[in-house]
């Protein structure tokens, strides 16, 4: 079942996406080198609890086993589910992909960019603007009579036209009460399939780009996603409201701030 949203709640969803996304913007601007992915994390905590609002991410489940941070924190290779480490220290030339989603009063916002810690070459800039562009193809097309299927196969077709892979193991969501509601959104697929899109439904569009094969594998502890050939990848993510018109972002920082 797709869930639609009632004005009331719509309310309640751009609350916790602001939240979200005022979070994500402060987080990328502390990225600097020197820092490890658990001090990263630990400021996320702290914004998050400073702003009224508890982590989706900590104690998640998938079968016997609980995501331990509060945030995910990817770097270079590994594409999301980065677990947060002491002894993962970030250095110039990286880039980390930061992925928040939050409770606020039993509502999710869901939003995550990758940065650069220091300058990075041109091809690893290229990934990250082609996957910014990705995301920005699919809100797009994410419109009211329009099917899944346009956003993914928008979101592919950019994404392979510019020599890059695009990864088929994790999908958008639509997202409300629950972090992952239905329907699924893959960045990948055909025009004109899936579900249709109706106004007051909301759904995060992430799509998760590698700069070589879109092949992964899971690290050892069980949840980071990591690109087979050892390449950098990038990762960004809004949450939108489906309306009348074009779609409505709701993971924009109150501040205007750095992302979209
Ligand atoms: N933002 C991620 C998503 O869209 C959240 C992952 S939470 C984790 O699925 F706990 F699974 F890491
Ligand atoms: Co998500």
């Amino acid at each position: 079942m797709i869930q639609i949203k009632n004005s009331v709640q719509i309310e309640s969803m751009r609350r916790a996406c602001r939240v979200a996304a005022d979070v994500l913007d402060r987080l990328c601007a502390m990225v600097a080198p020197g820092m490890s992915t658990l001090d990263l994390d630990m400021e996320a905590k702290a914004l998050i609890e400073q702003y009224g609002a508890t982590s989706a991410s900590y104690n998640y489940k998938v079968g016997r086993l609980r995501y331990p941070s509060y945030i995910c924190i990817s770097v270079n290779e590994e594409i999301v589910h980065g677990i947060a480490r002491a002894d993962k220290i970030l250095r110039m030339g990286d880039i980390v992909s930061l992925d928040v989603c939050v409770y606020v009063d039993g509502w999710v916002g869901d939003n995550a960019r990758t940065v650069s810690v220091g300058p990075v070459s041109q091809e690893v800039e290229r990934l990250l603007r082609v996957t910014r562009e990705a995301l920005d193809i699919g809100i797009d097309l994410a419109r009211a009579g329009n099917k899944v299927g346009d956003i993914s196969h928008g979101i592919q077709t950019h994404v392979e036209a510019s020599r890059f892979g695009i990864v088929r193991e994790f999908v958008g969501h639509g997202v409300g009460r629950g972090l992952h509601e239905e329907p699924q959104v893959p960045n990948y697929g055909q025009k004109g399939r899936g579900p249709r899109l109706v106004p007051g439904m909301t759904i995060c569009i992430e799509p998760m780009v590698t700069m070589g094969s879109h092949r992964l594998r899971i690290g050892q502890d069980g949840w980071v996603a990591i690109a087979s050939d050892g390449k950098p990848s990038a990762h960004f993510e809004h949450t939108v409201l489906i309306t009348e018109t074009e779609a409505e972002v709701l993971t924009l920082p109150s501040s205007g701030g750095l992302s979209k």
